[in-house]
């Protein structure tokens, strides 16, 4: 499963000399192309530790919590949580515990998501992640072999093997440092590699008849289309455009915030959360936020670490992708620049979609996401309020997995005094991933919505409309279903607008009545506590109490399993790790029943 599972994790260090900075971050290393991490350091669970230099605390831990059944997965899973450390490691948090990292419960639970364990089960797994978060709870660690339950939190500190994050800072070579001061070419064989540092070299080269020998060509950032559009045999050519500053910029200000096309899905869900830059308002600030909260639950971290935003966009426009991103981007009316030859132009993303495929001269410069903020209306005394909100709906809530429905609404309500409701003053509706082309905004029904007071009957009429409206393209899996989601997602939007009138009107008009022209943060009070009306939680805790039945000593026993260790550092030989397809132990294959079965610690 290519880009899928995260069992060949590595961690990619790239030495920025400029900013004198290094970045560690995870990559797929079965998507990565060679020639594509020139210059960078490589480090692989064996790097991490191992059975001749020493093991990581890492891969200790899991190894003491039971977190590696056959050991397929094991390995990415420690470089995941390295990963996590590290980085960490390099913030300013104060107030640390003895013996744990930076890292919190949360970070430590999210560390992990995207890579798939089919055997053990997650709760070894992320226990021994959070051991080594700093506000963990010990008594919420499960089943291991360090302590026996009821001893002593200072006990079972004592038995966890040591993690001191001082001294585990992750070193990038010094040497590479060196050459990369210095400037490095890239001389590949078999392939050619163009890495254009300007737009005008790109253009250029795009044109060159080197380029357009007739043989294949590929434009590339991450690569991580690989994974879901399979691909055979390999290109002759690959232009990669990360070294196109245009292509790389990041910048905010109180209009919007601009995002290069090479920009990776990682690098904009920070620059989104970054409340410190642009000057942007408090709305604008929620949408942003919202915007970031939903990419975080497209594909995985350590595909997001190399996916770009542009790459995203053209697979949707080009392919047919069925794309999160360009559905959320669509309903918050996104902008894109797009270069076609010397023609420079900025259109709505939603006639980029509608667009036949771009051609392959054309090149996607960035996107602009507007600043968004409702109006007051001083003059006639009402007070606007934007709501906005996306929706999901995937096999898996977070992880891999694409959606059977994604759903993006923005809407601008206000209250109305004279009949004690809700106007929704105008909105846009987004949906895409359905069995559709691209992403779509439901126009009929924004259209219909329009300055409507919203009650039932109006709800209803809505809801119709949407049904006529999403229908998935014939051969698409559970039509039904797809159309049901849309519906379910606008009624969970709308409805609670006329549930909880009476609080939200409360609030609302309190403010509006003690001081709303002139009191802002009264305002924002009000609006901060409608937040937490729709905000959802996400909750991740679960507990198992084991019985140990002594007849049946010591089955059940919390014993380490010989060879989890090597596992864990990647170190594990298996049957289908032999080199020659001639070996002699290929009976092994013909005698055993289930698909993926290992035989570990072979040696040859
Ligand atoms: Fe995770 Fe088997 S796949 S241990």
């Amino acid at each position: 499963m290519t880009g899928g599972c995260g069992a060949c994790l590595v961690l990619l260090s790239k030495y920025d000399p400029v900013q004198d900075k290094v970045d560690d971050f995870t990559v797929s290393s079965c998507l990565t192309l060679l020639c594509s991490v020139n210059g960078c350091s490589i480090t692989t669970a064996e790097g991490v530790g191992n059975s001749k230099d020493g093991f990581h605390p890492i891969q200790e831990r899991f190894s003491g919590f039971h977190a590696s059944q056959c050991g397929y997965c094991t390995p990415g899973m420690c470089v995941s949580l390295y990963s996590a450390l590290i980085n960490a490691d390099k913030t300013d948090r104060t107030g640390l515990r003895p013996g744990f990292s930076k890292l919190t419960v949360s970070e430590a639970e999210k560390s992990i998501a995207g890579n798939l364990c089919r055997c053990t089960g997650y709760r070894p797994l992320v226990d021994a992640c959070k051991s080594f978060a700093a506000d963990v709870d010990m008594e919420d660690l499960g089943f291991n072999s360090f302590w026996k339950k009821g001893e002593s939190e200072d006990i079972k500190l004592s038995r966890l093997p040591p993690y001191n994050c001082n001294n585990a800072i992750h070193v990038f070579p010094e040497f590479l440092k060196t050459v990369i001061k210095a400037g490095f070419k890239l001389e590949s064989e078999g392939c050619r590699w163009y890495s254009p540092g300007s737009l005008e070299q790109l253009q250029s080269l795009l044109q060159t008849d080197e380029v357009n020998d007739g043989t294949s060509m590929k434009i590339v950032v991450g690569n991580t289309g690989m994974g879901y559009y399979k691909e055979l045999g390999h290109h002759n050519k690959y232009i990669d455009l990360r070294y196109i500053p245009e292509l790389s910029i990041i910048s905010k200000d109180q209009t919007g915030i601009k995002i290069g096309a090479s920009v990776t899905i990682s690098k904009a869900i920070e620059a989104l959360k970054d409340e410190n830059e642009g000057g942007i308002n408090q709305e604008g600030k929620l949408v942003f936020e919202k915007l970031a909260d939903h990419m975080e639950r497209v594909a995985t971290g350590f595909i997001r670490n190399s996916a770009s935003i542009g790459g995203n966009l053209i697979m949707a426009q080009r392919k047919h992708f069925p794309s999160d991103i360009s559905t959320i981007l669509l309903s918050v009316d996104t902008t894109v620049d797009i270069l076609t030859g010397h023609r420079h132009e900025t259109i709505t993303l939603e006639e980029f979609l509608g667009r036949p495929p771009l051609v392959s001269n054309s090149v996607l410069l960035g996107i602009k996401i507007p600043c968004w903020k409702s109006r007051r209306d001083i003059s006639s005394k009402t007070c606007t309020k934007l709501l906005y909100e996306t929706y999901r709906a995937a096999p898996r809530p977070i992880g891999n997995a694409l959606p059977y429905l994604n759903a993006a609404f923005l809407a601008e309500v206000s209250l109305c005094k004279k009949s004690a409701g809700i106007v929704l003053n105008n909105c846009r509706l987004a949906f895409g991933a359905y069995g559709t082309k691209h992403s779509i905004r439901a126009r009929n029904v924004e259209e219909f919505l329009s300055a409507k007071l919203l009650n039932f009957g109006v709800i209803y009429e809505a809801i119709k409309l949407l049904e006529s409206t999403i229908i998935p393209e014939k051969g698409t899996s559970s039509p039904a279903y797809r159309t049901s989601l849309a519906v379910g997602f606008l009624f969970e939007f709308l409805s609670p607008l006329m549930n909880s009138y009476t609080d939200i009107s409360k609030l609302w008009f309190d403010g509006y009545n003690s001081d709303l022209l002139s009191n802002g943060s009264k305002i924002k009070q009000n609006c901060d506590q409608f937040n937490q009306i729709k905000s959802p939680t996400l909750l991740s805790s679960a507990k198992q109490v084991i019985q140990l039945n002594e007849d049946y000593h010591p089955v059940g026993e919390p014993l380490t399993k010989v060879g989890a260790i090597i596992q864990a550092s990647g170190e594990a030989v298996y049957v289908d790790d032999i080199p020659s397809p001639r070996n002699c132990l290929h009976g092994a294959f013909i005698y055993s029943t289930e698909p993926l079965a290992r035989v570990q610690g072979i040696k040859f």
